[in-house]
C-alpha cells in the first residue's frame, strides 16, 4: 500500500480555534515513520491552502460557508487525485467540516471503480446537522447530512452526484452527543449508530461486528476519525470533548478490527487541537491507534 498524507490546516467549520494546527502536530507525533515502520510506502504531499478563518457569526445557520466551500473543494481535488494514481490517501485536519471534501472524493472514486462505499465513522457526534437544526451553525456539525445530500447546494454538490453518499453507507461509533432536532433527523433517515449505550451493553467486540457486516472484497473502507471519539482522558486535545467515549483498549480493539477487514482504503484523521492539548499526548495516541488500523498488533496473526 502507498500512503498519500494530504494536511489540511483549518478550523474553518469548528467553534473554537486551533484545529488548523492538527497536521503539524500528527506530523510532530511522526505519523509518517510509523506508517512506513507497517512496512507502507508514505509520501507526505504537504498541507492544501485555502482562506483564513475570518470568525465570524453563522449566517442562515452557516458560519463561513463560502470558505468551508473553498476548503473542502481543494480537499475533493486532492483526494480524488490520490486514489485515482491507486494511492491511500490519509487526511490530517482540519476540523470535521472537511469529511465532506474528502468522502465525496471517495464515493467518486467508488463510482468510476465500481466499488461498494462504506464510511465508518468514529465520533463522540452524529455530524447530521442542517442550518434549522444546528444549535452553533458550525459546519463541522453538519457532514455527514451535507453528504447525504442535506445542506447547501454549494457543498451538496462538490462531487458532481447529489447525494454523495447514501445513508445506508455509513456506520456510526462512539456517538454520545446528539442535538435535539439532529436526533429526530438520524432516526427518519435511518443512519445505523452504535452509540456508547450500545457499546456499554454489548461490548466493542459486538458492535464493530455489526458495523463491519457487510464488508466484502469488493468494499471500499473509509474510516473518518473525529479525535473526539476518544475518551477525553486519553484524548483531551479537541473542540467538543464529551466524556464517556471508549477508552485506550475500547479504541484498539475497534481499530485492529477494521485492519483485520484489510479492506481500509481511505482515512480522515480530524478535529485534534493541539492548543487545547497536553505535551502533543492526544497527536501521540491518535499516531498509536492509526498504527493498529494499519495492521499492528501483539503477536502474529492468521
Ligand atoms: N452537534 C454540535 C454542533 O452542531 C457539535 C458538533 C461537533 N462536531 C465535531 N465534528 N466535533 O455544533
Ligand atoms: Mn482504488
Ligand atoms: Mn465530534
Ligand atoms: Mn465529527
Amino acid at each position: 500500500t502507498r500512503i498519500s498524507l494530504i494536511g489540511a490546516p483549518t478550523d474553518i467549520g469548528a467553534g473554537s480555534r486551533g484545529a488548523s494546527m492538527g497536521p503539524e502536530a500528527l506530523r510532530v507525533a511522526q505519523i509518517a515513520s510509523a506508517l512506513e515502520g507497517r512496512g507502507l510506502e508514505v509520501l507526505d504531499r504537504g498541507n492544501l491552502t485555502g482562506p483564513n478563518n475570518p470568525w465570524l457569526p453563522p449566517v442562515d445557520g452557516y458560519r463561513h460557508l463560502a470558505e468551508v466551500t473553498a476548503w473542502n473543494q481543494s480537499l475533493h481535488d486532492a483526494v480524488y487525485a490520490e486514489l485515482q494514481l491507486g494511492r491511500l490517501p490519509i487526511v490530517l485536519g482540519g476540523d470535521h467540516c472537511l469529511g465532506i471534501g474528502s468522502i465525496s472524493a471517495v464515493a467518486r472514486h467508488c463510482r468510476d471503480t465500481g466499488k461498494k462505499l462504506r464510511v465508518l465513522w468514529l465520533d463522540a457526534h452524529a455530524d447530521f446537522n442542517t442550518n434549522t437544526l444546528t444549535p452553533s451553525g458550525n459546519i463541522h456539525g453538519m457532514p455527514v447530512a451535507c453528504l447525504c445530500g442535506h445542506g447547501p447546494q454549494q457543498l451538496i454538490e462538490i462531487g458532481g452526484h447529489v447525494p454523495a453518499i447514501s445513508p445506508k453507507w455509513v456506520r456510526q461509533i462512539g456517538i454520545r452527543s446528539v442535538d435535539e432536532g439532529e436526533k429526530r433527523f438520524v432516526h427518519e433517515q435511518d443512519l445505523e449508530v452504535f452509540d456508547m449505550r450500545y457499546i456499554d451493553e454489548m461490548g466493542m467486540r459486538a458492535a464493530m461486528e455489526l458495523a463491519l457486516a457487510l464488508t466484502d472484497a469488493n468494499t471500499h473502507l473509509h474510516v473518518s476519525f473525529d479525535v473526539d471519539f476518544l475518551d477525553p482522558d486519553i484524548a483531551p486535545g479537541v473542540g467538543t470533548t464529551v466524556r464517556g467515549g471508549p477508552n485506550y483498549r475500547e479504541a484498539q480493539l475497534c481499530m485492529e478490527m477494521i485492519a483485520d477487514t484489510g479492506r481500509l482504503a481511505s482515512l480522515d484523521v480530524m478535529e485534534l487541537n493541539p492548543a487545547l492539548d497536553e505535551r502533543n499526548r492526544t497527536a501521540l495516541v491518535a499516531v498509536d491507534l492509526i498504527e493498529s488500523l494499519f495492521g499492528k498488533s501483539t503477536l502474529m496473526r492468521k
